[in-house]
C-alpha cells in the first residue's frame, strides 16, 4: 500500500508555514516565525539533519525538530518540537517522525532521549500532560516519566518593582547592583563556569539584547550574582535563569536582581512574567507573589548505541 505521507529531512524552506502549522496544532502554546527561528537556528547545536517534516502530498502534516547534546558527560538526544496536523492524527505520522529522529540521534551517538526539556535552548521544560496524546505516544515509544518541572507566573501589573532602597543597603555593604554590559561577558561566563555552565548560552543571548536584558551584583569588582530575561523564548515574557554565588546568599541580592528583570519586562509592555523550569518555588512565591501556572512531565528513554 502506498504510504500516505513522506518524511523530508532538512531545514524547512518556509519557516513561516511551519510556525503557523505549530501555532494551530498546539492547543496550549503560541508559535510565531521569530520564535520558531530562535528554536531552530539560534540553537547552539542546530542541525538540519535532525529536522523532519512530514508531507501529505504538498501539505505539511507533521513536524519534529530534535537536538543532540552532551550534558554532564551523558550523550542526550532531545525532541525539542513536535506536532501533527489535527486532521492527520492517529495515522502513524507522529510515530514515523519520532522513529526517524531516534534513528538519527542514535547514529549521532545519543544513548538517552528526552522530550522537550532541552538545556540551553528549549520551548517548554517537558510535556504538559494536557497534551495527553503526546504522553501516550511517548510511552508507546518506550519512554518513562522520571520527573516533573513547573513554570510559574508573576503578575507584573501589581507592583512597581523598584529596588532603590534595598540597593542602597547593599551598597553600604560594598555590593554594587547594576545592569550588565556587553563587556561583562567574560566575567559573567566565569561565574557561570563554576556552577551553572548550562546557562552560558542564555546569558550570551541576554547580553546581545540592547540594552542587555541582564542584571548583576558585584563585590570587590567581581560578579557574584546575576539574573536575566528575554534570552530563551525571546519576546514571550520569559524570565531567567538567575543565580547567586553561595558566599553571597541570604543578603537579599537575588530578590533585587529578580525584581530588576521584572521591572524591565513590565516596561517592555508585558503584563505577566513566566518564570520557567523552577526549582525554588518558595523563593518566587515569597518575593514576587508568583504562582505555579503549568506542570510538565519529564520523560526519558534509553537507546542502545549501534542499534
Ligand atoms: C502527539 C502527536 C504529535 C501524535 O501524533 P500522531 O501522528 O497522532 O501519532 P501516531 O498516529 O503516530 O500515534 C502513535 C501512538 O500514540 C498514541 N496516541 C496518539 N494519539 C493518541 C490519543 N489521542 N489518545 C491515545 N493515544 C494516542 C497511540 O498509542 C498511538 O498508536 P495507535 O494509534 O496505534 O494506538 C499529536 O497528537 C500532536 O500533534 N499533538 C499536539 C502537539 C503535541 O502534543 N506536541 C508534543 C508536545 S510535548
Amino acid at each position: 500500500m502506498k504510504q500516505p505521507f513522506i518524511i523530508k529531512t532538512g531545514w524547512p524552506e518556509h519557516p513561516e508555514e511551519v510556525a503557523r502549522f505549530l501555532d494551530r496544532n498546539f492547543d496550549f502554546d503560541r508559535m510565531t516565525t521569530a520564535l520558531l527561528e530562535e528554536k531552530l537556528f539560534a540553537d547552539p547545536q542546530a542541525d538540519p539533519g535532525l529536522c523532519f517534516s512530514a508531507y501529505h502530498g504538498e501539505v505539511l502534516a507533521g513536524f519534529l525538530f530534535a537536538v543532540r547534546r552532551d550534558i554532564r558527560g551523558e550523550a542526550f538526544g532531545y525532541v525539542k518540537l513536535m506536532a501533527v496536523e489535527k486532521a492527520h492524527r492517529r495515522k502513524g505520522i507522529g510515530t514515523a517522525l519520532y522513529l526517524a529522529a531516534e534513528e538519527s540521534l542514535v547514529a549521532k551517538g545519543a544513548t538517552k532521549i528526552r522530550i522537550y526539556d532541552v538545556p540551553l535552548n528549549y520551548f517548554m521544560p517537558g510535556i504538559d500532560p494536557r497534551y495527553t496524546p503526546a504522553l501516550c505516544l511517548a510511552w508507546k515509544m518506550g519512554f518513562t516519566q522520571f520527573g516533573e518541572s513547573v513554570n510559574m507566573v508573576a503578575d507584573l501589573t501589581s507592583y512597581d518593582w523598584s529596588t532603590e532602597k534595598e540597593e542602597k543597603i547593599l551598597q553600604s555593604k560594598g555590593i554594587e547592583v547594576r545592569r550588565a554590559r556587553k563587556e561583562d561577558k567574560d566575567a559573567l561566563f566565569g561565574l557561570l563556569e563554576e556552577e551553572w555552565l548550562l546557562w552560558q548560552n542564555e546569558a550570551g543571548m541576554a547580553l546581545k539584547n540592547d540594552p542587555p536584558s541582564a542584571h548583576i551584583a558585584l563585590k570587590n569588582g567581581r560578579i557574584k550574582a546575576f539574573s536575566l530575561h528575554n534570552a530563551n523564548n525571546k519576546g514571550t515574557g520569559w524570565f531567567g535563569p538567575m543565580g547567586t554565588h553561595a558566599d553571597m546568599r541570604g543578603l537579599g541580592v537575588g530578590s533585587i536582581l529578580l525584581k530588576r528583570c521584572l521591572k524591565d519586562m513590565r516596561e517592555e509592555g508585558h503584563r505577566t512574567a513566566i518564570i520557567p523550569w523552577v526549582a525554588p518555588v518558595a523563593f518566587y512565591a515569597h518575593f514576587v507573589d508568583a504562582r505555579i501556572e503549568r506542570v510538565f512531565w519529564r520523560n526519558e528513554k534509553e537507546v542502545l548505541l549501534g542499534k
